[in-house]
């Protein structure tokens, strides 16, 4: 058995905060700590009253930072390491020019692995402890992601993306290999150590209607599977889609006439949605995903997070690397707070917080293992400091609540603010590697 304790002040979600005054929704403690014992949580509270559990135990001080859950990205795609900050366009023209010719890349198991260390780095150096990500069309890049997570112990979801028209042949499958590939790397990963596949049909676009067909397959034999997709993005790519599918009756429909919509559906984007989409959203659970830093960066518009919410639909918040400008889920949460701003809705730094951690996990219905501190759940832990830059140890210095505190990791904070990050119970954040060698 292995126990350490984590000192620090600690901050955990058990609800959704309904304004910055929900003092239900959380537990603060000013000299708190966590017991970790073999990778879970075996209690929080008062330093006093932890460290009497486990008088044995060694303690690591984190004081006077922050202890919080680790972040979670419902949404990023694995092989634009290399894609992301590329220059000029929109959705399809972004994809066409840049996107495509890199993901033909990750056909090759070395490149694929090479990419997976370094990915999974950035993920640990920005503190997100969980994430779901489309890999390429290959099963060399779902393997080297899986393999990579597995060595570092990190709950992840993944899926290779089913993809056979409107893209490059290096980056086609058809609908029987996208199905048989889709199905052995389930059988080998979904469930495996913290792994979870995720079936992938990329969008409308680039699947035909007979691979619409081994989708819903794949679906009702494996139930217990993530589904994840693109939504309603851009409104070139909703014409398009509408060409390709005239029966649809609107986008989502396109989905949900395949059975693809359910609880466990993440739906990247859902930005320029239609009133029937939103009911189908409603009846059907499945979950919108905003990713904020793409969809200012493409140009995409603004993500209704509102008028969702209104309608008792349960959001994802996510970066969407490569077309997501940063790891980062502070960065994440800092332009979310602006488009909200641009539509009058507003995003309480409590709240905030509450999303990129338990809200996540509720979305993907993982809120017993993942997304706070509660005992008994996983030991993915992130370390926070208000203070690592100048500017904002000046702004701190003005600071005098938590809801302040947290404002200024929201706006201002990047890797620079995570002084240390736990999977499973175990410091697993590197010294930054030499940045200026060339990988691939
Ligand atoms: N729609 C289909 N594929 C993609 C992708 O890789 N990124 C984004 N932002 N949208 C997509
Ligand atoms: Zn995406």
């Amino acid at each position: 058995m292995t126990q350490t304790v984590l000192r620090g002040r600690v901050l955990t979600f058990h609800a959704e905060p309904n304004d910055g005054q929900d003092n239900n929704a959380y537990s603060y403690i000013e000299d708190g700590a966590v017991l970790i014992r073999d990778g879970l949580i075996q209690k929080t509270g008062s330093f006093c009253d932890v460290a009497a559990m486990a008088p044995d135990a060694p303690v690591i001080d984190h004081r006077p930072h922050l202890l919080m859950a680790g972040f979670i990205d419902t949404h990023l795609h694995f092989p634009q390491v290399q894609v992301i900050a590329s220059w000029g366009s929109q959705l399809l023209d972004w994809l066409n020019t840049y996107t495509f010719p890199e993901e033909t890349r990750f056909a090759d198991a070395d490149h694929s692995a090479i990419m997976a260390e370094k990915f999974f780095d950035q993920l640990i150096a920005h503190g997100t402890t969980t994430a779901v990500a489309f890999c390429s069309v290959h099963k060399a890049s779902v393997s080297a992601f899986f393999q990579e997570a597995t060595k570092r112990k990190l709950r992840m979801l993944g899926g290779k993306v089913m993809m056979d028209r409107n893209a490059p042949a290096g980056l086609l499958d058809t609908p029987q290999t996208g199905y048989d590939d889709s199905k052995e790397l389930i059988a080998t990963w979904h469930g495996t150590g913290r792994s979870s596949y995720v079936i992938t049909p990329r969008f409308a676009i680039t699947s035909t209607p007979e691979q619409m067909e081994m989708a819903q397959a794949l679906v009702q034999e494996h139930s217990d599977c993530h589904v994840q997709t693109h939504l309603s993005e851009n409104r070139d790519e909703i014409a398009y889609t509408l060409e390709l599918y005239p029966q649809a009756r609107d986008y989502l429909d396109v989905y949900q006439s395949y059975g693809l919509l359910g609880p466990k559906t993440l739906l990247g984007h859902s930005i320029h949605l239609e009133s029937r989409e939103v009911d189908a959203l409603v009846e059907t659970g499945a979950h919108p995903v905003f990713c904020p830093t793409s969809n200012l960066f493409l140009g995409s518009g603004l993500f209704d997070n509102a008028g969702l919410r209104g309608r008792g639909i349960t959001n994802g918040i996510a970066t969407d690397v490569g077309a997501g400008t940063s790891y980062s889920m502070l960065q994440t949460l800092n332009e979310g707070y602006k488009v909200l701003q641009m539509q009058r809705q507003s995003l309480h730094p409590l709240q905030a917080f509450h999303w990129a951690t338990r809200g996540n996990a509720c979305v993907l219905g993982m809120e017993d293992r993942i997304g706070t501190l509660d005992p008994g759940t996983e030991a993915d832990i992130v370390v926070l400091n208000a203070r690592s830059t100048e500017a904002m140890a000046l702004r701190m210095d003005r600071a005098s609540t938590l809801s302040e505190e947290l404002f200024v990791l929201q706006m201002m904070g990047d890797d620079r603010a995570i002084e240390e990050v736990y999977v499973n119970g175990t410091a697993s954040k590197t010294a930054p590697a030499t940045r200026a060698r060339k990988v691939r």
